[in-house]
C-alpha cells in the first residue's frame, strides 16, 4: 500500500513565500527612500498604467476584472510568486549594468535561508528514493584577479525531479535539496545532487489563472539556484540552467542568460558531471 501525501497548492505556496519574504524583509532592510525619489517612481508607474488605459481604451469590465484579479492575488498569497517571476528580471538587469563577476539572476520565490551547513565535498539532503539523474556539480570560487576565496559559502536549493521544492510542497521533507556548502581553502567545492526538471509556476491560483486567461505558458527551464558568498566581496544571486533544456529560450520568468547555460558531461556510470566557477567582486 502507498502512502499518499497532499500535492502542493498555488494556495500553500504562495503562502509560504509570503512568509519567507516577510521573514526575510529584515535582513534586506527598509529602503530609505526619499520622498523626492519615492513621488517620482510612484507616479511614473501610475503614468505606466494610465498610458495603457488610453492606449488600448480599457473598458470598466477589464478594469474590474483586473482589481478583482489584484485582490484575489493578495488574498492567495501570491504577490512575491507575481513580483519574482514578471518583475524582478527587470530589477536584476539595472543591478547587473554596476557588477562585476559571474553574472547573476533573480532570486525568486523559493529561497529559505539558514539550510544545512556542509563540507567542500558534500551530498545535498535527499530522500534515499530521490528520484532524478545523479549530478556532481564542483567549481571554484575566486576574486576579480582569479586568487581563490577560501571558505567561500554556496547555498544552494533547487527543485526536485518532480519540479517541486522542498518548504512550498507539503510531501518534501523540510531542507531537502537545500543547503549551504563551504568551500575548501582554495575555494573549490563538490556538490552531489540530481537533475532538477523543468517546473511549472503554481497554476491553480491567481497568477496561473492570468497565464491561461492570456494564453502563455507557465514553465520554467529547468535550474539550479546558488548564492555564493565571501567576506568582503559582493554576494551573488544565480541560477545555472542546462544546455538545450525544454523552456531555455522561452523562460516564463526571462531569467536565462547564455553565460549561466551549463552543459554537464554524463559518464559511464549514469552521474552527468559539471564544473563552474565563479568570481566575486569586492563588496
Ligand atoms: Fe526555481
Amino acid at each position: 500500500m502507498t502512502t499518499t501525501h497532499p500535492l502542493p497548492t498555488a494556495a500553500g505556496s504562495g503562502a509560504n513565500a509570503s512568509e519567507a519574504f516577510r521573514a526575510s524583509a529584515g535582513r534586506v532592510g527598509a529602503a530609505g527612500t526619499d520622498t523626492e525619489r519615492v513621488s517620482l517612481l510612484v507616479s511614473s508607474t501610475l503614468e505606466a498604467v494610465h498610458a495603457v488605459i488610453r492606449e488600448h481604451e480599457v473598458t470598466y469590465p477589464e478594469f474590474q476584472a483586473a482589481k478583482a484579479w489584484l485582490m484575489a492575488l493578495g488574498e492567495g498569497g501570491e504577490w512575491p510568486l507575481f513580483l519574482d517571476v514578471f518583475v524582478e528580471h527587470e530589477v536584476e538587469q539595472v543591478a547587473e549594468k554596476a557588477q562585476r563577476g559571474t553574472a547573476g539572476t533573480i532570486q525568486g520565490p523559493y529561497y529559505l535561508p539558514d539550510q544545512v551547513r556542509l563540507p567542500a565535498v558534500a551530498t545535498l539532503p535527499m530522500r534515499t528514493d530521490e528520484k532524478g539523474d545523479r549530478l556532481v556539480f564542483s567549481g571554484q570560487v575566486t576574486d576579480l584577479d582569479g586568487a581563490p576565496l577560501a571558505g567561500a559559502e554556496v547555498d544552494f536549493w533547487q527543485a526536485d525531479a518532480d519540479g517541486y521544492y522542498s518548504g512550498f510542497a507539503p510531501h518534501l521533507p523540510d531542507g531537502n535539496l537545500r543547503g549551504v556548502i563551504t568551500a575548501d581553502d582554495e575555494g573549490r567545492f563538490a556538490i552531489t545532487t540530481i537533475l532538477p526538471a523543468p517546473y511549472q509556476i503554481p497554476t491553480d491560483g491567481p497568477t496561473g489563472a492570468m497565464i491561461a486567461a492570456a494564453g502563455w505558458h507557465p514553465w520554467r527551464p529547468a535550474h539550479l539556484h546558488l548564492m555564493v558568498r565571501a567576506d568582503g566581496h559582493r554576494q551573488i544571486t544565480t541560477q545555472l540552467y542546462f544546455s538545450g533544456g525544454e523552456w531555455l529560450e522561452s523562460d516564463v520568468a526571462r531569467a536565462t542568460k547564455d553565460e549561466l547555460v551549463l552543459s554537464p558531461e554524463k559518464r559511464d556510470d549514469g552521474t552527468h558531471r559539471v564544473a563552474y566557477d565563479f568570481v566575486l567582486e569586492p563588496a
